[in-house]
């Protein structure tokens, strides 16, 4: 089974656990999700109104469609 969830965000989301920050991934291209793990340095340079896709290397791809009906994370 996979799903298709869209991310727009470009950085990771700061919160406080305690007195330390933690950095929570909300580009969804993260290997230790939900932690940042720095991956969305990849999202860098994307074309706004376009909507791409990572392969597992982490190259980027266009989409063919905007999927417009597809419920997004923003
Ligand atoms: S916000 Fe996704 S890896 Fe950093």
């Amino acid at each position: 089974m996979a799903r298709l969830v869209k991310h727009s965000k470009t950085e990771p989301l700061e919160i406080a656990v305690g007195s330390e920050a933690v950095y929570i991934c909300m580009c969804g291209l993260s290997a230790t999700y939900p932690y940042c793990d720095g991956s969305h340095s990849m999202a860098e340079g994307e074309e706004a109104g376009k909507v791409h896709w990572y392969d597992k290397d982490g190259f980027r791809n266009d989409a063919e469609e905007d999927f417009s009906s597809i419920r997004g994370l923003d």
